[in-house]
């Protein structure tokens, strides 16, 4: 029986990298849907659920993406809600990539040492990466700073993460590089997950860091977000640091992102949003 993935886009167009990746990952047939809204996805959970046997229904499932992540949360919730007794698919959030990203480059930071009680800062913190990073790092057991442009926004992420999630991040406002600066002084751990391209940090504002134990940059497009990593830095020590570039945790992500897509049609139940995706990241690092 084929593997059939619906891949359920909150943009407009449907994302090629998210197609791509489910092919990837043993899906037979990728069907994607553009403009995909908790309004209109029913007919399309209906004709998941009604159609195959329960022995068969682990051949179906479905894929939550699109740049919005909160436009993915609010869609992966109204699919779930829609699911009852074993008539279900396995569903997958990973909008924008927020889940897999975020937990390739936290699997990396916390490999072989604790992150508990860790201070842990993220500039760019309020993208769907930087997201998904405090609540990995969170779970981790690191004390989580979240870092935006305006209070206001950075306010009302923490507070939906705190809902949704249970877990305390403080946010904190920082309007330009200078104030990022200030906000990373006394970190033991920086995460960058600024916009594509935007430049958040200059190599002197981090290299004197003398409680800076781990950096990364989630930031692929030049420039780095963070000056003076390299893009393929995995652990490697720079200013008495260890730092993690865009590549150097890219390759997990997009194994991760495959192996996620697999497991889908292992059972017609699972549900794989931050807490399924870290850990299947962590025992994935295990692995290797
Ligand atoms: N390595 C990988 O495998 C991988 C995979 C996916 C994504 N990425 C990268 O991960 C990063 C985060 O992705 P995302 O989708 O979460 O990013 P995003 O939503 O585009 O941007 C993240 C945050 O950056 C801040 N920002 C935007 N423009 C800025 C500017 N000019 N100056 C300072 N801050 C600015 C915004 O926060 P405020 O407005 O609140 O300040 C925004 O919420 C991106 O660089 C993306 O390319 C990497």
């Amino acid at each position: 029986m084929k593997k059939l993935l619906y891949q359920l886009d909150t943009d407009s167009i449907p994302s090629v990298f998210d197609n791509v990746v489910a092919h990837d990952g043993g899906a037979d047939v990728v069907v994607p849907y553009g403009g995909i809204t908790p309004a209109n996805v029913g007919p399309l959970v209906e004709g998941a659920i009604f159609t195959r046997g329960p022995k068969d229904k682990k051949n179906t499932a479905l894929f939550v993406g699109g740049s919005d992540l909160v436009a993915g949360e609010t869609l992966f919730s109204a699919i779930q809600k829609q699911f009852f007794g074993s008539f279900r698919v396995s569903v997958m959030l990973d909008s924008n990539g927020a889940n897999t990203t975020a937990a390739a480059c936290v699997a990396y930071l916390e490999q072989g040492r604790s992150l508990a009680g860790m201070d842990a800062v993220i500039l760019g913190g309020t993208g769907p990466v930087g997201q998904r990073v405090a609540v990995m790092l969170t779970q981790a057991g690191a004390s989580v700073r979240l870092v935006g442009r305006q209070l206001s926004r950075t306010q009302g992420v923490c507070e939906r993460l705190s809902q949704r999630f249970g877990m305390t991040i403080t946010p904190v406002e920082a309007a330009d590089r200078d104030a990022r600066g200030a906000a990373i002084r006394d970190a033991e751990i920086v995460v960058s997950t600024g916009a594509a391209g935007v430049s958040m940090l200059e190599e002197g504002q981090w290299s004197h860091g003398s409680r800076l134990k781990l950096i990364a940059d989630a930031n692929a497009s030049p420039p780095l977000g963070i000056d003076g990593i390299d893009m393929k830095d995995r652990a490697t020590p720079r200013h008495g640091a260890l730092a993690f570039g865009p590549l150097g945790f890219g390759a997990l992500k997009l194994a991760l992102h495959r192996e996620c897509v697999g497991r889908l049609f292992e059972s017609n139940d699972q549900t794989l949003d931050a807490e399924q995706i870290f850990e299947r990241a962590r025992a994935l690092l295990a692995q290797s």
